[in-house]
């Protein structure tokens, strides 16, 4: 067994792999700030609230990445001024292209989520997207979140990896892992160059959490906060999208051909509409493959 890292190891290691990944991340994720990306935006928050979102005045995002979440929020009308952090100073780059070229204004900050250098009650929403399970110490960062929100206000995170559905969906990525060699050869593919199997051995580092319902709410609840709501989402696009990634991850990515990244896509949005149509009211929040969570300061 590798050696446990320290804290200030996993946060270097994830500055490290998100600044070499952001570049290519919105292609690599298909993050879109178009109609498409709006709606899965959208339709995630109300999710996770349990109801249509009303809109907050002051947002501070934490792990912004490029904007997928608060760009899309704010050109949805949702957020009045964003504040989008991040760890990684490569991610805020890519995040501040991304929100000129979209004509947006918002303010972005260097900085780690178990230290928010932000004065009490500044903000409305705390909020953020595949980022939790990066930090290593959760009961502070949610101390923070608590601290820097005012009262009443709203925390919502989503994509947070669910531990059993993580499970679940290591059954696909192996069959993927196996049926690689056959899928490069059919698509007259070339492995992937050496580097990506190292890229692919941080995501082992950078990720440290995988979430039971339960830890999650007993985080959000060890803060303070109240009408904790968790909830979860993607079952059969989960599968499907790992199965794909697996396969594309395994091949040189310009030998990749257009037509399948269309399929693989579309595929996943399909079932996306599946997952959230037949299968989230009515299975446990725990066997999806995210987990979503919201939750509010009380007032008094
Ligand atoms: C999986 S990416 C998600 C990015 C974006 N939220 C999205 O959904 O596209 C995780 C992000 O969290 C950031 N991150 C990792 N550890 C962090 C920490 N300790 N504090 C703040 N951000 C962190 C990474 O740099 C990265 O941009």
């Amino acid at each position: 067994m590798p050696p446990a890292l320290s804290a200030e190891q996993i946060r270097e290691a994830n500055t490290r792999y998100h600044d070499v990944a952001a570049d290519h991340y919105d292609a690599k994720w298909g993050i879109d700030f178009g109609p498409v990306g709006r709606g899965q935006v959208l339709a995630k928050v109300d999710k996770a609230l349990g109801r249509r979102a009303d809109g907050w005045a002051r947002s501070l995002e934490i792990g912004a990445g490029t904007g997928y979440f608060s760009l899309n929020l704010m050109r949805a009308g949702k957020i009045a001024h964003a504040t989008c952090s991040d760890i990684s100073p490569g991610m805020l780059a890519t995040l501040q292209a991304n929100a000129r070229r979209l004509g947006l204004d918002v303010q972005i900050e260097r900085v780690d989520a178990e230290r928010l250098p932000f004065a009490d009650s500044s903000f409305d929403l705390v909020l953020g997207h595949a980022v939790l399970h990066h930090i290593p110490d959760l009961e502070r960062a949610f101390d923070e979140f608590a601290r820097v929100l005012a009262p009443g206000g709203t925390i919502l995170f989503a994509g947070e990896p669910s531990r059993y559905g993580d499970r679940l969906a290591r059954m696909p990525k192996r069959a993927a892992v196996a049926l690689a060699p056959l899928w490069r050869l059919a698509l007259g593919a070339q492995p992937a160059p050496t580097g990506a199997a190292s890229d692919a051995a941080l995501e082992g580092v950078v990720d440290v959490h995988a979430f039971a319902p339960g830890e999650l709410e007993r985080a959000a609840r060890g803060a303070g906060f109240a009408e904790v709501r968790i909830s979860g989402e993607e079952l059969l696009a989960s599968w499907f999208g790992w199965t794909n990634r697996t396969l594309e991850a395994s091949a040189a990515p310009e030998d990749v051909p257009w037509l399948w990244r269309q399929y693989a896509y579309r595929g996943y949005l399909l079932l996306q509409g599946v997952d959230r149509r037949l299968l989230e009211s009515r299975l446990p929040a725990a066997i999806f493959y995210n987990l979503m969570i919201a939750a509010r300061k009380p007032r008094a």
